[in-house]
């Protein structure tokens, strides 16, 4: 279930200082250019009320992964802010330090500061109960100077660490608009009324995917679910019958094939998983070309028509489709042809589309209307479609019940 949680409008935001944990985790060149600002821009809305309702803005996020490539500071992500706002955003390069503190204490109504990137403090690499992160160094030296915590970074959602976790347990809490319109898509995943309801399930991660598939199966959430990519084969081998030895061998490949057995506990049990008709192959010569699934001649790469025709067909009525991960390999041209035919479909047909963040994200681009929501989550929407409760929202319930008494979140 999806608690209730106080957003932005539920209070008197009159004036306040608030600190605000946003998403800015973006993709970077290889000379740390952001290549894609849709994080930075999704955010836009929270901070501009704020601003309008004379609050002080402190927003804090991280970028990047230790020891990886993209763990830098945030100067570059305050600047396109700045555009988006139309107003300066203040950086500075801290996050607790006295320059960070000496920063947030001068902010006055109506400006906007960045903090450094959030993972620069070693605490904030520690998965942790909230009840532990709130007395972390981080959240005891900055909750005191501000009167308001709002949750914005539903991204972030699934990581249990100070910034996420600790500050809602002793700051007064809310949501932001980025995380509302999350918050509601995950409520019309479990909601009845919109069904009936198909699962469009595809991409490399088949391990989470399975998850999902044995959420939606054992609370009878999905009337269907159409399986693509790596997970399909997965679901081929699990049926048994003639299985392709290129099924077999990109499953051996790709060290998939252990997870064959479980998938075959997921049908057993019922599940209303579909598999492709037939594939987009490249033979061995090297030539592309088509064939059904019960004869794959080749390293299957992408859904063939058949597939699209079929699975358009069984969206037409859906009331609401969730789409996640894709059908094909999109890096090359030759085998986007799946995912782009599934999303026009989706977006043909009456219902609420709701599409897993990144590649599909990217292809859906601006044919997305009222009635599709583009998740910004990764890893946070993929743990919620397993059914597993968020940090962040357990967080943000704990909160509303002390500092709201809101005994049914
Ligand atoms: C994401 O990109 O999924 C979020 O920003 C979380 O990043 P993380 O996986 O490094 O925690």
């Amino acid at each position: 279930m999806i608690p209730k949680l106080p957003i932005l409008d539920d209070v008197d935001l009159g004036k306040l200082k608030v600190l605000v944990r946003v998403d800015f985790n973006v993709p970077l060149d290889s000379e740390g250019r952001i290549l894609d600002t849709s994080r930075i821009r999704a955010h836009v809305a929270t901070v501009r009320k704020l601003l309008e309702a004379g609050c002080a803005v402190v927003l804090m996020s991280h970028q990047g992964r230790p020891g990886e490539e993209g763990f830098t500071q945030l100067k570059p992500h305050s600047e396109i802010l700045s555009n988006y706002l139309g107003i300066d955003v203040r950086f500075v390069e801290d996050v607790m330090g006295p320059a960070a503190v000496s920063e947030i204490k001068k902010l006055s109504s109506g400006e906007v500061l960045l903090l450094d990137n959030v993972r620069f403090v070693s605490e904030e690499l520690v998965e942790a109960p909230p009840e532990v992160h709130a007395r972390s160094f981080l959240v005891r030296r900055l909750a005191p100077l501000f009167d308001l915590y709002v949750f914005d970074a539903f991204a972030t959602a699934h990581r249990s660490q100070p910034s996420i976790v600790g500050f809602p347990l002793v700051l007064k809490s809310v949501i932001g608009y980025v995380m509302r319109s999350e918050v509601e898509a995950l409520r019309r995943i479990v909601n009845s009324d919109y069904s009936p309801r198909v699962f469009v399930l595809g991409g490399a991660k088949v391990a989470d995917t399975l998850k999902i598939v044995e959420n939606l199966s054992k609370n009878r959430l999905a009337d269907r679910i159409l399986t693509t990519g790596l997970v399909a084969l997965v679901f081929h081998a699990a049926r048994g019958g003639k299985v392709s030895e290129y099924v077999l061998k990109v499953l051996e490949d790709r060290g998939l094939i252990t997870m064959v057995p479980r998938a075959r506990r997921i049908l057993l049990g019922g599940a209303p998983v579909d598999v492709p008709l037939d594939y987009v192959v490249v033979k061995n010569d090297g030539t592309v070309d088509e064939c059904p699934a019960s004869a794959i001649v080749g390293v299957p790469m992408d859904i063939g028509t058949y597939t699209m025709q079929m699975y358009s067909e069984l969206m037409k009525d859906a009331k609401l489709i969730v789409m996640r991960g894709p059908a094909g390999y999109l890096e090359d041209p030759r085998f986007r042809a799946g995912s782009e035919s599934l999303i026009s479909s989706a977006l043909r047909s009456s219902a609420f589309l709701v599409i897993g963040g990144g590649h599909l994200g990217a292809l859906v681009g601006d044919s997305a209307g009222e009635r599709t929501h583009v998740s910004t989550g990764g890893g946070a929407l993929l743990m919620a479609l397993a059914g597993e409760e968020l940090p962040a929202i357990r967080a943000l319930r704990e909160s509303a019940r002390k500092f709201f008494n809101w005994s049914d979140s």
